[in-house]
């Protein structure tokens, strides 16, 4: 029987065959694999590993496991997961207001890292539950249209539950695969990825994040994708918002040309850039600059809001919550942290994230930070604001446990750390 001849065969660290992966992933998907089975041969995949022929045909199995679209001439991006990470709604109607159609599949939030679909579900109406039908008429319309999972990669559905409840989330192979069938099930033609990086991250060494962003690059180009990664901080949050009306406020001021925080800026624009880049579009930098000045930027996310059902009108005025309490520096000096998995966990306190499946998100909750890495502050200069009630005290000391000061000047840190092109 298919499953446990791959269970006897990987515990001896033995090499799993194309066809015996595709039958037990068809096999588990279908409901006639048990769950103890599956979770055993995943417990012998993450202690034995896989090689690159192993890792590419159980990506090409869970990725064929449901419905499949095309979208050749599309682009897409994908985070590893981060902290105040609200790229996807600053980047990419950029990219869409240069004419580079997205067509492009988002998830909800991981513990304490966020998940675009939560955010964009803090406005108003608005849904990522699109039929294909209606997505596939968006991207021709619109060229900008976020789905979540529904039919794509229900292998991939079932086997991160699975993985979740058994301790086999972080092994390279499961987490390649995982987010490959998926992006490939979506059907981009043109693909980044955001590796993060650092102590808010998944990965927390650069090591670590090239041999991820390698992999997903490598798989990405085998299944026919164009594809590349960038490798970028999360030590600390990304911009100042955490928390997701907080956040799509601050995409809506990078949107109309405000001033933002600077890594958010740069690294906004540069996924901008990579993803034109990718599509070969010529003078990128100069298109993209175009695009947030004129207004396009700003007037392409409206208009996406307005298509997926949301209230573009409420934009201006999205509801924050009005008990806000200040985390100020006990001390003058440089800041050397903004510990992003404290105040990711911080926010998760408040209620912006969900601590176990089914939770209700408060989206007027979260935290706005205002000192980044290598800033000078001064004595009771504010740090952060906490939006929201819940938990209060358990987020505001580890609000407060998130920021270290030091008497010396502290260099700050950069926003890409390195690329695989
Ligand atoms: N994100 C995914 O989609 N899958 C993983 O395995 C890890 C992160």
């Amino acid at each position: 029987e298919a499953a446990l001849e791959a269970i006897e065969e990987k515990k001896r660290g033995g090499r799993l065959p194309e066809g015996l992966i595709r039958t037990v992933v068809e096999g588990y998907t279908a409901g006639e694999i048990p769950d103890y089975q599956m979770s055993a041969l995943l417990m012998a995949i993450f202690i034995r590993g896989m090689d690159y022929g192993e890792t590419l045909a159980l990506t090409r199995a869970m990725a064929e496991s449901g419905e499949r679209y095309s979208f050749p001439e599309c682009v897409d991006k994908h985070s590893t997961g981060g902290i105040g990470d609200k790229i996807s709604l600053t980047s990419l109607p950029v990219v869409a207001a240069c004419g580079a159609p997205v067509a492009k599949l988002s998830g909800r939030g991981l513990g304490y890292t966020g998940g675009t679909v939560d955010k964009l579900e803090a406005i108003p109406g608005f849904t990522c539950a699109l039929d294909r039908e209606r997505f596939e008429r968006q991207v021709r319309e619109i060229g900008l249209a976020i789905v979540e999972a529904g039919e794509l990669a229900p292998a991939d559905r079932a086997i991160y539950a699975l993985r979740d409840a058994t301790g086999t989330v972080d092994s390279l192979p499961l987490i390649g695969s995982s987010i490959v069938s998926k992006k490939a099930a979506t059907g981009a033609g043109h693909l980044l990825y955001d590796v993060k990086c650092g102590s808010g991250a998944f990965m927390h060494t650069l090591e670590e994040a090239r041999g991820l962003a390698d992999l997903l690059v490598r798989l990405s180009t085998s299944l026919g994708i164009r594809a590349a990664a960038l490798i970028t901080e999360m030590d600390q949050p990304l911009g100042s918002a955490i928390g997701n009306s907080l956040e799509v406020r601050e995409a809506l001021r990078f949107l109309r040309g405000e001033r933002v925080a600077g890594d958010l800026d740069a690294l906004a624009r540069e996924i901008a850039v990579r993803l034109l880049q990718l599509k070969g579009v010529e003078e990128p930098e100069r298109q993209v600059e175009e695009a947030i000045s004129s207004g396009a930027a700003y007037e392409k996310f409206r208009e996406f809001v307005r298509a997926q059902s949301g209230d573009d009108r409420a934009l201006e005025h999205l509801e924050v919550s009005d008990e806000i309490t200040e985390v100020c520096a006990p001390a003058g000096g440089y800041l050397r942290r903004a510990e992003a998995i404290k105040l990711g966990r911080a926010a998760l306190a408040l209620g912006a994230g969900r601590e176990k499946k089914g939770d209700e998100v408060d989206p007027a909750v979260g935290l706005e930070v205002c000192a980044k890495v290598g800033d000078r502050v001064e004595a009771g200069q504010t740090l952060a604001l906490i939006y929201g009630a819940r938990n209060l005290r358990r987020a505001a000391e580890l609000a407060e446990d998130a920021f270290e000061i030091a008497p010396e000047p502290v260099e700050p840190i950069p926003a890409i750390l390195g690329s695989v092109w």
